[in-house]
């Protein structure tokens, strides 16, 4: 006699985290070496624990040409202006071949960097005109309505911390080579953009142990999307232009 088939039974194991909702736009942000690359794959981990489809990437880069790009950003020499239209250049490929299609597929997506970088430090930084890159925002981020991220994780240490951090472990690039002052800006940039928009940003206190940090990141996810409620982003994006 053929055993039958178990009865249906609850949805699984009581430890099995509920679902998350599809599509949404999470972007890891803060100076160099606050500890956002060491957090994205387990921030991947805890969307895919949930069901989620994750498109991991970064900027500058994300697509050969914007990856092109970045090299020309991180290690030559240019003013300014070319830097800012370098990286947004690269971001306007990375969202038109990446970011919009999947989004618009309910997949998740996961940046290691995007806009705010370029407000902090070509606008904190460097000292640039926020109305230009406001403009830049625009036009690359296909609005309006402008694409934004949903939610935005911002690593926040002190300069002082970062670089030693960063030091222990790689060769400055041009952005890293700049001294404890020009990093203050630049986190002084994030503090500007993360007041603008407090509803899109949590900031995290970096400046503690990697696994302190991670209780922050959880607490910040499960805030967010822990519970179903989310609407799917795809449906608010326009065609790309
Ligand atoms: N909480 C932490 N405590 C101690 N060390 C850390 C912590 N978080 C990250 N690190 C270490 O600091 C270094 C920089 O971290 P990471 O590469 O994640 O920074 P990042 O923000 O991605 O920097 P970048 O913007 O330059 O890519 C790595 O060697 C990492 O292992
Ligand atoms: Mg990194």
């Amino acid at each position: 006699m053929s055993t039958p088939p178990a009865p249906p039974g609850p949805a699984g194991p009581a430890s099995t985290p509920p679902e998350v909702p599809r599509g949404a736009f999470i972007t890891l942000e803060g100076i160099d070496g606050a500890g956002k690359s060491s957090h994205l794959p387990a921030i991947q981990a805890w969307l895919q624990e949930r069901g989620a489809t994750v498109v991991a990437t970064r900027e500058p880069g994300g697509t050969p040409l914007a990856e092109t790009l970045r090299e020309l950003v991180l290690h030559q020499p240019m003013d300014a202006l070319t830097e800012a239209l370098l990286v947004f250049a690269a971001r306007r490929d990375h969202v038109q071949q990446v970011i919009v299609p999947a989004l618009a597929q309910g997949a998740w997506v996961l940046c290691d960097r995007f806009t705010d970088a370029s407000f902090a430090y070509q606008g904190g930084g460097r000292g640039f005109d926020l109305p230009l890159l406001q403009t830049l925002e625009t036009w690359v981020q296909q609005g309006p309505p402008v694409l934004q991220p949903d939610l935005t994780l911002w690593f926040d240490a002190p300069a002082a911390l970062a670089a030693a951090r960063r030091a222990a472990v790689r060769a400055p690039d041009r952005f890293e080579a700049q001294d404890a002052v020009f990093f203050e800006r630049v986190r002084a940039g994030y503090a500007a953009r993360a007041a603008a928009a407090p509803q899109r940003f949590v900031r995290l206190e970096a400046a503690c142990s990697r696994d302190e940090v991670w209780a922050q990141v959880a607490a910040a996810l499960q805030a967010r999307f822990g519970a179903a409620g989310l609407p799917a982003t795809g449906a608010r994006l326009g065609p790309a232009r």
